[in-house]
């Protein structure tokens, strides 16, 4: 294959590209929807690059973030929790179609894939990935052709609604038993696209969780590190962030240190300890690390064990997606004191660990809670689609109950 740049090269071995020969799936229609097209070349101004100007020449980005996120005062919550200052980073707002943690990593991501020639983006989530969706959205705003392995989960309102946008965004949805049958068919779907394409698909790991992904985080890591200095907050001493796939953490956690930001990282797990652990994490820091430092030597490389994030394990719940009493009580929390919407799998959890660190007396103030689920709407259209256009397999997440947790009291407080 040939490269775009010489310079994309230097990262080549930190994305994955195609490799093999197998299955077939449909092609399918253009969408109707005109997508918003981002019509910037790398660089861009991010913190990263102003810092670290060599990063800008060698890492593809292209724009689909709107940056800086605000910081704001989660006001009615600091009441309700006696608790203030208590900042909230709203990366809800990082993207104008779509918000979250996604489209950070999303940048550098689709940007390498652009890079290196790619057509299409094939990536793997749950039905209901946010991860997933932020990837369709953006990939179409790139003029690239989504594809989404996805594999079951716990059944949840915001399953069926990402599901219907998945379909509006025209993505190619491929379902499977679980997360092994999805490894076992993504040599043959590789092969696929890059028979259609006559080009490599670019393969995304979960969550957009490798060093390049990561690199969006480092990016806001050394955002915060500037909002601070600009005097928009005091410096937290505990950040709060949901710790799924790993690569927010891992990245915010490098940038604060590479800015010399002293605080204190909180991952609360919601993944199994097989997929994020402390031992994982502090492996992806050094990966992260390591890959900026060989494009630019100036990049540091901080000891992730040398005050090191801290993996909250206590709010997981013992399954991926699994609404948890303490994780829905965060989100009417939050909904009823501020009027931020959050959802049960990922950002309730973290809320959780900081109240309960805030009852315990854990954590003092001032503290961050770091937004991560998207709070943009997306258009009417996008959730009136038939689900019968989907993968049969994936019919049941509208056929069957929610969970209880979500079936009692609607937990995503409007979603969308
Ligand atoms: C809303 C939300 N918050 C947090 C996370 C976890 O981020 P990460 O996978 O980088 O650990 C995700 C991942 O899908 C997410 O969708």
């Amino acid at each position: 294959m040939i490269l775009v740049s010489v310079k994309t090269r230097d990262f080549q071995k930190y994305i994955t590209l195609g490799a093999t020969p197998g299955c077939g799936a449909p092609a399918r229609a253009r969408p109707l929807y005109v997508w918003p097209q981002t019509m910037a070349t790398t660089p861009a101004v991010r913190t990263l690059f102003t810092r670290f100007p060599m990063l800008s020449l060698r890492l593809p980005l292209r724009a689909l973030a709107d940056l800086p996120t605000p910081v704001e005062r989660f006001a009615g919550l600091e009441d309700a929790l006696g608790a203030a200052p208590l900042y909230v980073k709203r990366d809800d707002l990082s993207g104008a179609t779509f918000g979250g943690n996604k489209v950070r990593k999303l940048e550098f991501l689709l940007g390498a894939a652009l890079a290196a020639g790619a057509r299409t983006a094939i990536t793997v989530g749950a039905a209901g990935s946010n991860h997933a969706l932020a990837t369709a959205i953006c990939c179409r705003q790139l003029g690239l052709r989504p594809a989404l392995m996805l594999y079951p989960q716990p059944n949840a309102h915001v399953v069926r609604q990402n599901l219907l946008a998945d379909l509006w965004t025209r993505a190619d949805v491929h379902a499977f038993q679980d997360y092994a049958e999805h490894r076992a068919n993504l040599r043959g779907l590789v092969a696929h696209y890059r028979e259609q394409d006559h080009a490599e698909p670019c393969v995304i790991p979960t969550g957009g969780s490798n060093p390049v992904g990561a690199a969006g985080y480092v990016n806001a890591g050394l955002e915060l590190a500037a909002q601070i200095a600009d005097g928009a907050l005091e410096r937290p001493t505990r950040i709060y962030v949901a710790l799924g796939s790993m690569g927010t953490v891992a990245g915010l956690w490098l940038g604060l240190a590479v800015a010399g930001v002293r605080t204190t990282v909180v991952g609360v797990r919601v993944t199994p300890p097989a997929i994020a652990s402390e031992e994982r994490l502090a492996e992806l820091i050094t990966q992260t690390a390591s890959m900026l430092h060989g494009l630019d030597p100036s990049f540091p490389l901080p000891d992730p064990s040398v005050d090191p994030p801290l993996v909250d394990h206590r709010f997981f719940g013992g399954e991926y997606a699994r609404f948890t009493p303490e994780s829905v009580a965060a989100v009417h929390l939050a909904h009823d004191s501020a009027g931020m919407a959050l959802d049960g799998t990922y950002t309730g959890k973290a809320l959780a660990g900081l109240i309960a660190d805030v009852k315990a007396g854990k954590a003092t103030e001032p503290l961050m809670f770091w937004n991560t689920r998207n709070s943009r709407p997306l258009p009417e259209e996008a959730l009136r689609g038939d689900y019968h256009r989907l993968p049969s397999a994936l019919w049941r997440y509208f056929e069957e109950d929610v969970q209880p947790l979500d079936r009692e009291e609607r937990t995503d407080h409007g979603a969308h």
